[in-house]
């Protein structure tokens, strides 16, 4: 018997949701930024409540527990020996992509981009003031995947990182042993460093997550890894990720690159990711069944209409469209206008994709997918 309740609808459009106020005032079912209309576990909402009713907010520290609990849950999940002091706290992942490009290299240098992928990837370079060096992502087997030619293409002596997103958002690629092991064989030829985004890797709907610095264990001190709990337990709004760094030397780069720019973690964040991790395993187990069934549903019937091509996602709550074969100019103004926010593939770096949010209801979903159907067939 199932514990959590995800059918039921929760009205969020009281709570200053960025996702739902966007459209606030429109009859828009919003299917696009990334978090999930689900209530957190249980232990998180009860860590939380303790937490609140002791009253004093003041600067806080990492505390001792969830460090240890962290290390277990590397060790247990992805049999990975990670050392508490490798582990930096940080409020965010996009913190911890712009410092690992702050943190690397010089000066100039560039970085690597695979393309598509979650928008910030591409402003964190040049905010850091390196070049950024676009590479396209190929579609092999109905998944998203790297082609090694272009890679090594693209890679001169002014190449110092390569920006992984894996789980890969938006394609939900749950890369292969064999891949990261390419990865690393090229980051080790031209000793770039990899700074490897797992923000999903507790999302994975099929396979197994490896982290990319246990599937290449030779160039682990030459990878930053960035996890959270944010979107795997859907707590985002309360700010707690993790850089993973085992070179000291780097770590050292990292933090200095962070110093007085990004703030520490808020004591709410500690308390809910401790809950998370240590105590929502059920919730986890309960909501990735669920996921599994929306993620069938959306892929089945969006893929019977005409003009629409879809990657069926190992991971993540997100589904990743080609819709050029609408001919439609603006695929997500037609979408939104016919009643169902999506995210525009052009700030993924893909013009005519879509990537649809089935981290919600059963039913708000369906109702987002009739609108989808219908308004596709009066074209
Ligand atoms: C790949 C990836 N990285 C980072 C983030 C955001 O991380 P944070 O909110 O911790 O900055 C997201 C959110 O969608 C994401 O998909």
């Amino acid at each position: 018997m199932a514990v959590y309740d995800f059918d039921s609808e929760i009205d969020r459009r009281k709570s200053s949701s960025l996702k739902w106020d966007y459209y606030k005032q429109r009859d828009v079912i919003p299917l696009w930024v990334a978090d999930m209309d689900f209530k957190a576990s249980g232990q998180v909402i009860s860590a939380l409540k303790n937490r609140v009713d002791h009253g004093v907010f003041g600067y806080t520290l990492p505390p001792d527990e969830l460090m240890d609990t962290l290390v277990t849950m590397l060790k247990t999940r992805y049999a990975w020996d990670v050392a508490p002091s490798w582990i930096v706290p940080l409020p965010g992942v996009v913190s911890g992509l712009n410092v690992s490009c702050r943190a690397v290299g010089k000066p100039g240098d560039s970085v690597m981009v695979p393309v598509p992928v979650y928008p910030p990837f591409f402003d964190a370079p040049a905010l850091a003031g390196k070049e950024m060096v676009r590479v396209e992502m190929v579609q092999r087997k109905n998944r998203l995947t790297f082609d090694w030619d272009s890679l090594e293409n693209k890679i001169d002596s002014n190449t110092c990182l390569f920006l992984l997103c894996s789980p890969h958002n938006p394609g939900g690629t749950v890369f292969r042993e064999s891949e990261l092991r390419n990865l690393a064989a090229m980051a080790k030829t031209h000793r770039l460093v990899i700074c490897s985004d797992e923000i999903h890797c507790g999302l994975v709907l099929e396979g197994r997550h490896i982290p990319t610095a246990v599937a290449c264990p030779d160039i682990r001190d030459q990878v930053i890894t960035l996890m959270a709990p944010s979107k795997t337990y859907n707590i985002p709004g309360l700010g707690f990720s993790f850089a993973i760094i085992s070179d000291n030397p780097l770590r050292e780069a990292f933090i200095r690159a962070k110093k007085g720019v990004v703030p520490e973690v808020n004591a709410l964040g500690y308390t809910a990711a401790l809950a998370a991790y240590r105590d929502s395993d059920t919730w986890l187990s309960e909501v990735l069944d669920y996921l599994r069934i929306n993620r069938d549903l959306t892929y089945k019937r969006l893929s019977q209409c005409r003009g629409l091509s879809l990657i069926r996602p190992e991971s993540t709550y997100l589904i990743w469209i080609d819709a050029r074969g609408t001919r439609l100019d603006d695929p997500a103004l037609f979408f939104e206008k016919a009643g169902v926010g999506l995210s525009d593939g052009k700030y993924f770096g893909a013009p005519g994709f879509l990537r649809l949010n089935f981290g919600c209801s059963r039913l708000l979903l369906t109702r987002a997918l009739d609108r989808m159907e219908r308004a596709l067939s009066h074209l």
